[in-house]
């Protein structure tokens, strides 16, 4: 069986382009294998300096994937931090990581360009992931097309290692995900929490229904028919609900119902999609501790299957056992 491994940010509010893009695949990939999900608890302190946001972050994102149907019977749910040798592990990858690997990361460059201070953990931010991604034999890694470059140097991180101290690590194989579309965001651009302009996976009817209300739609007037296909409104009806998209789009081209009519049959489609997991999502944020046992017993899982290879990576590089 293929052991599956991705890395969750915790980033805050989660929105309706998270869960296209994010968690219904994630979701999707972990019926196919073994899969370790972790959320990046360690990763997320190199940009967030709050220790109540992260600690919020954390537990909504776990939350999130349960209410959106995780199974944490058979997926191994953890927090990053809850396996600390992982950073035992990122400083023997380390040691065969060239400074000139990590002077070439996109995303190193692209932050300290956005203004991030140059700290030792952003620049050594790929070598913790591929520790992440080591420590339990990886064979699939699902990420973002953004992450693509952290996963060749993971690769290369694990053949460096094997070079110099003998065959411990399998290599990794990405996949990108390409497949799934960009969810647009209410003002047409890509939906995301830096543009302010999402529709949120989770909350009460009234702070969805504000964003859906907003969306921006050009000016044909009532009695003139109208074209959705890909527009804000017809891209998100299509990813909400595929199989209501033709009716929704022949009404639209109907004389009379107006955009107004039309953003109420998209709110209404998003509660029924949504509203069992919202429920969910509830129940787990007045349970803290059903989300605290899951991510217990996923530790305690990650760390049985860690222990081997970690011993396996001390007994070829020679350190103590
Ligand atoms: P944001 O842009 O809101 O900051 P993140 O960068 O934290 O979102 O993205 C978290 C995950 O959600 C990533 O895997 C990303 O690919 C996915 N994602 C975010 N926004 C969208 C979107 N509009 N459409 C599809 N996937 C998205
Ligand atoms: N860097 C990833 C991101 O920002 C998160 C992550 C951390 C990850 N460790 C990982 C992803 C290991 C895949 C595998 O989205």
């Amino acid at each position: 069986m293929k052991t599956i491994l991705t890395g969750i940010q915790p980033s805050g509010a989660l929105h309706l382009g998270n869960y296209f893009g994010a968690i219904q695949p994630a979701v999707e990939l972990a019926k196919q294998g073994q899969a370790l999900y972790f959320i990046a608890d360690y990763h997320a302190l190199t940009s967030i300096s709050n220790a109540d946001d992260l600690r919020r972050f954390t537990f909504d994102a776990a939350a999130a994937f349960l209410a959106c149907g995780l199974d944490p019977a058979k997926t191994i749910l953890f927090r990053q931090s809850d396996v600390p040798q992982v950073h035992e592990l990122a400083w023997m990858l380390s040691v065969v990581t060239p400074m000139g690997l990590l002077e070439r990361a996109h995303s190193y460059k692209d932050k300290i360009a956005q203004g991030a201070d140059a700290s030792h953990g952003l620049f050594a931010y790929p070598v913790l992931m591929a520790a992440d991604i080591l420590l339990y034999h990886s064979d699939l890694v699902p990420v973002g097309k953004d992450q693509k470059q952290h996963l060749e140097m993971a690769r290369d991180i694990a053949q460096k290692f094997n070079d110099r101290f003998g065959p411990v690590f399998k290599l990794p194989e990405p996949i990108i995900g390409e497949a799934t579309a960009i969810v647009p965001g209410i003002d047409g651009r890509k939906m995301s929490k830096s543009y302010g302009n999402t529709i949120p996976l989770f909350g009460d009817e009234k702070a969805i229904k504000k964003p859906v209300m907003a969306i921006k739609t050009d000016s044909t007037p009532i009695d003139q028919p109208k074209q959705i296909e890909g527009t804000v409104l017809g891209q998100l009806m299509q990813a909400v609900n595929p199989d209501a998209y033709q009716a929704f789009a022949a009404e639209a081209a109907t004389p009379g119902v107006g955009y107004g009519d039309l953003k109420k049959k998209l709110l209404a489609e998003i509660e029924q999609r949504f509203a069992p997991y919202r429920e969910k999502y509830d129940h787990y944020q007045a349970h803290p501790a059903e989300i605290e046992a899951v991510l217990q017993d996923g530790a305690k899982r990650a760390r049985e299957l860690a222990a081997p290879v970690l011993a396996a990576a001390r007994q070829a590089t020679g350190l103590a056992r």
